[in-house]
C-alpha cells in the first residue's frame, strides 16, 4: 500500500488565559491509503485537536513547534500541510483531499442552508463543475449512504433529519469532493447500536470502494476493533501504543490500553464487574512529569515512571508501547 500521510513530532500547544496547554506532544504516525486506523483515548488525549492538525485547522491560539510536520503525499506530489498559509492553497486539505466529519453532527451543516445547498457549495468550491451536476453527485452520494428518497432529502434542512440520516447526509457531503482521506471524528457516539452498526458498514464499504485512508475517533475500543485495521493510543496528548487492532486488543502492551481493555462489558461474563481505568486524567495544564500516565498506573515500577519520559519501544512488528516496563525487559533480554 502506498503512503497517505505522515506525522512527524506533532507537538501542539494552545496559548489560554491560565497558561500554555500541551495537548499533543510529539505523536508521530502514518496512513497508507485504503487503510483504516482507530484512534483511542479518553476525553481530553488530544485526539480531536490531532485530527484538526492535519487539516491546518485549530483554533487561532494553537502554536505548533517547530520540528512538528504534517506530510500528505499526493498525485502531484508532497505537501507540507503545516506550511500552507493561503486560503487557496488550504482547500486542498479542507474538504479537498482530506475530509472530516465532526464530532457535533448539527455544527457540521448550517442551519438556514437545506443540506442539498450545502453539498453543491461544498463540490463547487472544491472544482468547477456545474451546479446541475454538483446537485446530481449530491443526490446520488444521499442515495449511496442509504438515505432513501434522496431528491426529496436533498431539499431539507438539517433539523428535519433524524440523528442517524444526519450523521449519514454528513458521511455523503463528506465524501462528495472524494477525499484521500477522511477523518471521522466520533461519528457514531450519538446513534443508538443499530444504526451505529450500519454506518460503520458503509464507512467500511466506502473504505474499499474508494480506496481512501481513514480515521476513526473515538473512546470505544470495541468499535475500534470490528472498524480499524490498527490503533493508535493517546494519553495526556502523547501516543502511548500503536499497532495492528487484533493484536493490540489480544496482547496489550501498555498499562493504559490493558486498563481500558479492562474496562470493557465482557460478553461471555456480564456479571463480572467493569473495572474502570482508576482515577482521573489529569488537567493538561499540569502535566506529569515522566510518563503522563504514573499518576494512574497501577504498573508504575518507580522513580523511573516518576521522572523519566519513556519513549516508543518496539514489543512486535509494527506494535510498540512507550513504557519502561518494555525498556526493562528488552534490557534484561
Ligand atoms: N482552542 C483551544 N484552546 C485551549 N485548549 C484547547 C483548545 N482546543 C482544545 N484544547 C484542549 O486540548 C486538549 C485536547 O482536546 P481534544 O478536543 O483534542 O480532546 P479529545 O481527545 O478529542 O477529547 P473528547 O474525547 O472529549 O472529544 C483538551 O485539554 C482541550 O481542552
Ligand atoms: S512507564 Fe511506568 S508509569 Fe508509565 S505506564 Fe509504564 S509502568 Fe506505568
Ligand atoms: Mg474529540
Amino acid at each position: 500500500m502506498s503512503k497517505l500521510i505522515d506525522v512527524q513530532n506533532l507537538t501542539l500547544q494552545f496559548r489560554t488565559d491560565e497558561g500554555l496547554i500541551t495537548a499533543v506532544d510529539d505523536v508521530s504516525f502514518s496512513i497508507d491509503r485504503g487503510e483504516v486506523m482507530g484512534l483511542v483515548g479518553e476525553s481530553g488525549s488530544g485526539k480531536s485537536v490531532t485530527a484538526k492538525a492535519l487539516m491546518h485547522l485549530n483554533a487561532g491560539n494553537a502554536i505548533y513547534a517547530p520540528e512538528s510536520r504534517i506530510i500528505l503525499h499526493t498525485d502531484q506530489g508532497e505537501v507540507d500541510v503545516l506550511s500552507l498559509k493561503k486560503q487557496s492553497d488550504l482547500k486542498l486539505v479542507r474538504g479537498g483531499a482530506i475530509s472530516m466529519i465532526f464530532q457535533e453532527p448539527m455544527a457540521s451543516f448550517a442551519p438556514a442552508l437545506s443540506i442539498g445547498k450545502q453539498m453543491v457549495e461544498q463540490l463547487q468550491l472544491h472544482s468547477d463543475m456545474s451546479k446541475a451536476r454538483a446537485k446530481e453527485i449530491s443526490i446520488e452520494m444521499l442515495d449511496r449512504v442509504g438515505i432513501s428518497d434522496a431528491s426529496k432529502r436533498f431539499d431539507q434542512y438539517a433539523f428535519e433529519l433524524s440523528g442517524g440520516m444526519r450523521q449519514r447526509a454528513m458521511i455523503a457531503m463528506a465524501l462528495s469532493t472524494k477525499p484521500k482521506l477522511l477523518i471521522a471524528d466520533e461519528p457514531t457516539t450519538a446513534l443508538d447500536v443499530t444504526i451505529q452498526a450500519q454506518v460503520i458498514d458503509l464507512m467500511k464499504d466506502l473504505v474499499g470502494e474508494f480506496g481512501m485512508g481513514i480515521i476513526f475517533i473515538t473512546h470505544d475500543l470495541g468499535v475500534v476493533a470490528q472498524t480499524a485495521d490498527k490503533v493508535s493510543v493517546m494519553y495526556l496528548g502523547r501516543l502511548i501504543e500503536e499497532g495492528p487492532v487484533r493484536e493490540v486488543i489480544r496482547t496489550p502492551a501498555h498499562p493504559y490500553t490493558q486498563g481500558l481493555l479492562a474496562a470493557l462489558p465482557k460478553l461471555e461474563d456480564l456479571d463480572s464487574p467493569l473495572t474502570p481505568v482508576p482515577g482521573d486524567i489529569p488537567s493538561p495544564l499540569e502535566r506529569p512529569p515522566g510518563c503522563v500516565f504514573h499518576t494512574r498506573c497501577p504498573k508504575v515500577i518507580g522513580d523511573i515512571c516518576r521522572r523519566t519520559l519513556p519513549h516508543a519501544i518496539d514489543v512486535a512488528k509494527g506494535h510498540s508501547a512507550a513504557c519502561h516496563l518494555h525498556e526493562e525487559a528488552k534490557g534484561a533480554a
